[in-house]
């Protein structure tokens, strides 16, 4: 192959270097185009064609059905692995050695109190509110107790600010539910895995013991490892921009749970769920909400099929299909929900307007069916996603920051009125 792009405007020709990543996937690197054409940019709403930053953490092939984290692939790390350990990976950009692994997990849990104000926050916000928007709040909000995390230029403080918000994170994810459910705001025990105090923090009662089910916990730490890092996604790159005007690590992460809210990106997990539950509501006709996701006058979509980047299938939901159908057998669940599901899902399968489109089940049409065998409330799925995301965030984060990316700042092409003159107002 060639090692550049020629580009004729106006019968001049204009040369741009190819780079070739590791995956060897090409890229035209167009950063001299408006020096060399006089100021014509690239126009590409969406993104769909454009790169915006070299990375090493994830790759992903979307044609082909593979995602590997710092070159493992998903399906080992599903399987072998646990979340702190890929969360370290993800990170750092290597598997941990145990010794390494104990003083992580010890430097998280030394940071794992949030300060007792962030109590009156969370009292502030209606019963009402969505635990997105508490999270997102609570995520800036942490920055004004930890200021020191603003200083983007100290590779110290970036650690400590790291192992602050994967200590108080989960903290927050608990609190934001049990707010809702009037359980008394408590703290988990260190004496336990990081997975399994998410779930203590979670589900304690008050006047119990908690009992940690191994099966609720396995599952917890394979949806976590699937849902940690997805190249450039929508949070993500919000996350990279944010971070990019040097703002700081919680400011930006908080910006990304905004992002990630969006029933096209992590809130599909919820909006799926909302779907099974009226299309059971409705008589169980999966016939007709078929019909509706074809019909181009109706706005309807199968929520939970479709991916910008997979377009074969979702190495993500293959795992976690499996995940889905062991915990419901462990526990015993009988759920029409899931009848309902497989229903939708073997017909659209087969269907010729989703097989022509690409459209396969992703993760999101199976992690609602196991958050919901859990006994976690629907409003909760989105910000498992964001628990599960947020090691992705925060090495992408890390790596826009060492590597000293420029703001972000896309251009535009202007479409509004050229100058006219002002009509006074009594004129108008
Ligand atoms: N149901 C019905 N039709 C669909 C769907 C769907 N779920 N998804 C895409 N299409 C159709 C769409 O109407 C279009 O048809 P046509 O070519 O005739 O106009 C074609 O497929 C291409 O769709 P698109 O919107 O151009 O594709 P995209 O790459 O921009 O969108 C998507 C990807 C995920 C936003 C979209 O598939 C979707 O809305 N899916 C449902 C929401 C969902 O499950 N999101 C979770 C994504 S996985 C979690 C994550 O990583 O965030």
């Amino acid at each position: 192959m060639s090692d550049k792009a020629i580009l004729e405007i106006n019968g001049q020709k204009h040369e741009f270097p190819l780079i070739t990543g590791t995956e060897n996937e090409v890229a035209i690197d167009v950063k001299a185009l408006r020096g060399s054409t006089g100021g014509v940019i690239t126009l590409d709403p969406g993104y769909k064609n454009t790169g915006s930053c070299e990375s090493a953490i994830t790759f992903l092939d979307g044609e082909k059905g593979i995602l590997r984290y710092r070159g493992y692939s998903i399906e080992e790390l599903a399987d072998k692995a646990d979340f702190l350990e890929v969360a370290y990976l993800l990170i750092f950009g290597e598997l941990p050695t145990a010794e390494q692994l104990d003083k992580f997990h010890a430097d998280i849990k030394a940071n794992s109190v949030v300060d007792d104000d962030i109590k009156k926050i969370i009292d502030a916000f209606p019963k009402a509110a969505h635990p997105m928007g508490v999270l997102s709040s609570l995520t800036s909000a942490l920055t004004a107790f930890n200021p020191s995390s603003v200083n983007v230029d100290s590779e110290e403080d970036m650690y400590n600010a790291i192992v602050r918000i994967l200590g108080k994170f989960p903290v927050l994810v608990a609190w934001a539910m049990r707010k809702k459910q009037g359980l008394p705001l408590d703290y988990g025990d260190d004496s336990l895995g990081y997975v399994e105090n998410v779930l203590k923090m979670m589900f304690k009662s008050p006047n119990k013991e908690y009992e940690q089910n191994e099966i609720l916990v396995n599952a917890l730490d394979k949806l976590l490892i699937l849902h940690a890092d997805h190249e450039q996604n929508c949070s993500t790159s919000t996350v990279r921009i944010t971070g990019s005007s040097h703002a700081g690590l919680f400011v930006s992460l908080a910006a990304g749970i905004s992002a990630l809210w969006g029933p096209l990106h992590g809130g599909a997990n919820q909006a799926v769920l909302e779907m099974l539950e009226a299309i059971k509501e409705d008589g169980g006709d999966t016939k007709k909400y078929m019909a509706k996701a074809k019909d181009k006058n109706d706005p309807f979509r199968l929520m939970g099929f479709g991916h910008r980047v997979y377009k074969n299938f979702d190495p993500r939901a293959k795992i976690i299909k499996v995940a889905a159908d062991e915990v419901l057998s462990d526990l015993g669940v009988e759920d029409p929900i899931l009848d309902i599901a497989k229903g939708l899902e073997k017909e659209a399968l087969e269907d010729q307007y989703f097989v022509d489109r690409k459209l396969y089940p992703n993760v999101d049409f199976y992690s609602g069916i196991i958050y919901r065998a859990m006994g976690i409330p629907v409003e909760m799925f989105t910000v498992m996603f964001a628990l599960g995301r947020l090691p992705g965030w925060i090495a992408q984060w890390k790596e826009m920051r060492l590597r000293k990316e420029p703001i972000g700042r896309p251009r535009q092409l202007y479409t509004g009125e050229t100058l006219r003159s002002f009509t006074p107002i009594k004129k108008r």
